[in-house]
């Protein structure tokens, strides 16, 4: 069955997210656009909790969020709980948080990569799947001190 996917960027990065949902579309992805929808000025936070909430909720599989940088939008989705952001601005870095960390929120930058190598980026992150094993334990350990400190 297809990945669902949950998309959504700040003002900086609405751009990006067309053709990022272009790219999901042509590939056969559900997904939807949890917004923003014009280039007026927003908070990434707002964006990151509307896709982060979908992810946890189990009703998307994957996130995406853009923003200028793409850190305001990791920061905000790493405060959410279950969610394991990861920041990429390459391809290597894409394939191994799935592979690895079973990052379940992919974060951009729209400032700071072109549309090309981002889309490539996509492209890994939603067709890489959770390798398990060793890793599970050491993904168990982020959910235990995520559990710890919300205490
Ligand atoms: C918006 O100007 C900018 O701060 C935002 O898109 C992002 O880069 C924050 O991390």
């Amino acid at each position: 069955m297809a990945k669902k996917i949950a998309v959504a960027c700040d003002h900086a990065a609405l751009d990006m997210k067309a053709e990022v949902l272009k790219y999901l579309s042509d590939n056969g992805f559900e997904y939807y656009d949890f917004g923003t929808y014009t280039k007026d000025s927003c908070n990434y936070p707002d964006y990151a909790e509307k896709v982060c909430t979908a992810v946890y909720n189990k009703e998307y599989d994957l996130g995406i969020l853009i923003c200028g940088t793409g850190i305001g939008m990791s920061m905000a989705a790493n405060k959410c709980k279950g969610i394991r952001a990861a920041l990429c601005s390459d391809t290597f870095s894409a394939k191994f948080t799935r592979l690895h960390n079973d990052a379940n929120v992919l974060c951009m930058g729209a400032r700071t990569l072109g549309c090309g190598l981002a889309l490539e980026i996509v492209d890994v992150f939603v067709n890489t799947g959770f390798e398990g094993g060793r890793h599970q334990t050491r993904v168990d350990m982020i959910t235990a001190l995520e559990n710890k400190l919300a205490k």
